[in-house]
């Protein structure tokens, strides 16, 4: 495959993955927020599981988008990743918060992370960027 092509096909695949965040955020339970999330986990083989933020009447039960993507992924038997989209309706990117950060790389090491909204992406990072000097299995 020639380069240009290599990157036509990476390119809409992140667009696949951004389409697919975009559409799970419409499930999101946010009764208490109102801010949906949805986020889409890309496996190395090309599969996309989804999640949405998922609220409760007790707040700290609450659920992000990420770790819901990446759970299911997990008990679905995915192991390996390449990247995952995080949509909100917001203007500035919506990063992971510390917690799903913890997860994404303990499960996913240094994948890609997208940012966007409803209609643009808005940053592209990379795991180990969000999460510099991660406690993990490493130093158990
Ligand atoms: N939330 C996510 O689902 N992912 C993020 O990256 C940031 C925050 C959710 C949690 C809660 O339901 C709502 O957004 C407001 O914090």
């Amino acid at each position: 495959m020639a380069a240009s092509e290599a990157a036509t096909s990476a390119q809409a695949s992140v667009d696949k993955l951004v389409a697919a965040a975009r559409a799970v955020r419409e499930r999101a339970v946010a009764d208490f927020s109102g801010f949906k999330v949805g986020a889409a986990l890309e496996t190395t083989d090309g599969q996309i599981i989804t999640g949405c933020n998922i609220e409760n009447a007790s707040y700290g039960l609450t659920v992000c988008a990420e770790r819901v993507a990446i759970f299911k992924a997990i008990s679905e038997g995915h192991r390996a990743f390449t990247r995952i989209v995080v949509v909100a309706n917001t203007e500035s990117p919506t990063p992971p918060c510390g917690a799903c950060r913890q997860i994404l790389w303990e499960f996913g090491g240094d994948i890609e992370v997208i940012l966007a909204n409803t209609t643009a992406v808005t940053a592209r990072l990379q795991m180990k960027d969000l999460l510099p000097l991660p406690f993990d299995r490493r130093l158990l």
